[in-house]
């Protein structure tokens, strides 16, 4: 196995770590707020922030290292219905994750806070794709 696949696998694992970390640390902040009916304060906004970029920055690593895997080792994404499934997953997270930020942005301008609902319907397309995506993994492993 060359070098390059090994580090890029390296880097596919550490973005789902990353990823999957900050997507849970984000959502059990909103969770609390959600729960105790309170608007973060400005600096758990600015944490949010960062949370929510770095998220964005960690999935389109997973993604970039997912494309070039499957062009370096197969030569194509084509590989597979549980692969297929698996990209599906990741794209809904990317989707969510892409959402998020650009609600986070806006409100940001605007000088509002994130609508916490609409948040909440990011963190479940996020956690959608994920039981998707690491199903499909888990079953169809190899893809
Ligand atoms: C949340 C999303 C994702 C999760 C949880 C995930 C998880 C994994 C896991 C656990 C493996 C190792 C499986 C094995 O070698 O048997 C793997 C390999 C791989 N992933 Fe992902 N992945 C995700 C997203 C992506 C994306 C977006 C792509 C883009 C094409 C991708 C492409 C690949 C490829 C090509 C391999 C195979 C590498 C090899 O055969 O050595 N993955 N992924």
């Amino acid at each position: 196995m060359g070098i390059s696949i090994v580090l890029l696998k390296f880097i596919h694992y550490f973005s789902i770590f990353l990823a999957g970390g900050l997507g849970v640390g984000g959502a059990i902040v909103q969770a609390s707020h959600l729960k105790a009916k309170e608007a973060p304060s400005r600096p758990t906004l600015t944490a949010i922030k960062v949370l929510a970029l770095i998220s964005l920055i960690a999935i389109a690593l997973l993604w970039l290292s997912g494309l070039s895997l499957a062009y370096l080792r197969y030569g194509t994404i084509l590989l597979g219905t549980f692969f297929f499934i698996k990209l599906f997953g990741a794209g809904l997270i990317l989707i969510g994750a892409t959402l998020s930020n650009l609600i986070i942005i806006r409100s940001g301008k605007l000088g509002t806070k994130p609508n916490p609902v609409i948040m909440k319907r990011m963190v479940y397309l996020s956690r959608i794709g994920l039981i998707l995506a690491i199903g499909a993994v888990a079953i169809g492993f190899g893809g």
